[in-house]
Order: C-alpha cells, then structure tokens, then sequence
C-alpha cells in the first residue's frame, strides 16, 4: 500500500470524523473543523491517503511548491504535476495542532484502526513537525490519557517528555492528561533524532509500498530538507 500526506480541505472533513468516531470518546464538530482550517496562519491539518498502486496527480499547481517542502509529501512527488485535486485515495489517518505563543501544541492526531501499526501515526507526526517548522514554533507539546499507552510510545520515539500532569482533564471519564513535551525542534540534537528516525520510517514505509504495491522501485526517496530557525509566534489558547 502507498501512503501520502496532503493538507485537509474542507470537503475531508466527513472522512476525517468517521476515523474521529473510531479513535476518540469525545468529538469535534464539522463547525470546529471549519473554524481550524480558515486558520491556518495559526492551525495545520493535514491528512494520510492510501492508494493500492503509485498514486497518480492530486495536486493543484499552487499546492506543489507547499507541498515539496514536506519530504513526506515529495514521497510520491512524481506523481504531483499540476493537476486539479481529486479524492479517490481514501483517507486513513489524519491530525492537527495550532500555534501557541512560542509552541505548537498537537490538538489531535488519528489513524483508521485497520491501518493501525504501519507506520502511518509516525508519518502524520512528521507531517506536523514539519509544520510546526513552518509556522517557526520553537518546540511542540500535547495531552494525552494517561492510559493512552500506545500514542505515549510514539511520543516518546518522537523525543516527546512527560512535563506534567492535568487532574481530571477528560470529561468524559475525570481521566487525568500527560502533558508531554519535545525540547527545541530547531536544536542540533533534536534534527539529528528526526533525521534518524525519519530515515528509518522512509525506509519502512518504502518497504512496505514494495512488498504490497504494484510496481517496486518508482518511489523515489528525496531527503528532509533544513529546518527553519525559531522565531516568536501569537498566543492561541489550546487544548485536546
Ligand atoms: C496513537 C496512534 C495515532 C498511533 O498510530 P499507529 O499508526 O498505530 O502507530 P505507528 O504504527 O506509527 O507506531 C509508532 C509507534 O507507536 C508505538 N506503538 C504503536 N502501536 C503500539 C502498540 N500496539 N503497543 C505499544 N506501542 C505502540 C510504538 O512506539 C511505535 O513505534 P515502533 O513501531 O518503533 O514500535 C493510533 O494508535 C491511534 O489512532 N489511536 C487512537 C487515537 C489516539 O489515541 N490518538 C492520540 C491522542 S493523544
């Protein structure tokens, strides 16, 4: 299976609830969705396709320069030449976060429970640091359950910490949150471990396209280009 990460657009907003619906207890209006992505000076959204064969052009001219500024995106990049957007790969994962006053706080992030354990939480991760470079936040934080095991792992892979405890933040079960942190994402250390492990992810995900895919060999890898520097951003409230 091929797998390529895009922007959420509006008309994803179905898609992306139904995996919502499947993930998480408490739930996000089409509204608040809308709110997140006529926003995105302070709020990124992307999305995680799947495609049986090398997916063929989905992108607008306009969204090409964007998106190859994302090695994740770039993955399929000789497949983006240009054309009008279409949405025949359906969408197994997705995630979001929103800039704070000097960090991006990841306020969700999903994957299709049948697409589960492939590598596709790691790929929508990278896909919202790169963000969060963008956006030139200095590092990234996030709650989660404290009985939420499984995305504290893929936390703690990603450099994330435990920098605190929220008593009783979930409302539908007083569960306490984690907050968990990464320090300087511009930091010399900090590139080098997302280099690795990107690396190592590519290669998985390449891997994984190779055995199940149709045609072996025309993913082309293309290396995670510099990160920006860090500079002061405008405050927004956040919460998961
Ligand atoms: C959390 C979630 C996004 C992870 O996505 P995923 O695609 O299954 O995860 P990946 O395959 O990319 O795995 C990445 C890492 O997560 C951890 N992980 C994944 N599955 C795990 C499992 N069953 N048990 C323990 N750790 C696990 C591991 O550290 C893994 O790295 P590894 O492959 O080197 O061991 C997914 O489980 C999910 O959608 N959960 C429901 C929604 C949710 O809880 N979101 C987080 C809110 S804070």
């Amino acid at each position: 299976m091929y797998y390529f990460v895009e922007p959420m657009r509006e008309i994803d907003i179905g898609e992306v609830q139904k995996i919502e619906r499947c993930s998480f207890s408490t739930l996000w209006s089409a509204n608040t969705y809308r709110r997140e992505l006529r926003n995105p000076e302070s709020s990124r959204y992307i999305v995680v396709r799947a495609s049986r064969t090398p997916p063929l052009p989905t992108l607008r001219a306009s969204d090409v320069a964007a998106q190859r500024s994302n090695w994740f995106g770039t993955l399929f990049a000789g497949f983006f030449s240009g054309h009008e957007i279409n949405t025949e790969y359906p969408i197994v994962g997705y995630g979001g976060l929103w800039l704070t006053v000097d960090d991006a706080h990841i306020t969700t992030i999903a994957v299709a429970p049948s697409h589960r354990g492939q590598g596709l939480g790691e790929l929508l991760l990278n896909g919202l640091i790169d963000h969060a470079q963008d956006l030139h936040a200095a590092l990234l934080t996030l709650e989660v359950r404290v009985s939420n095991v499984v995305a504290q792992n893929l936390y703690l892979k990603y450099g994330f910490y435990i920098a605190g405890r929220r008593p009783r933040y979930y409302t539908d079960n007083a569960e306490d949150a984690l907050i968990m942190s990464t320090d300087a994402i511009h930091s010399h250390e900090y590139r080098a471990r997302l280099s690795a492990l990107r690396h190592q992810l590519f290669a998985r995900l390449r891997t994984q396209a190779e055995i199940t895919g149709a045609l072996p060999g025309q993913v082309q890898p293309i290396e995670p280009p510099a990160t920006t520097s860090s500079v002061e951003v405008p405050f927004k409230p956040s919460g998961l």
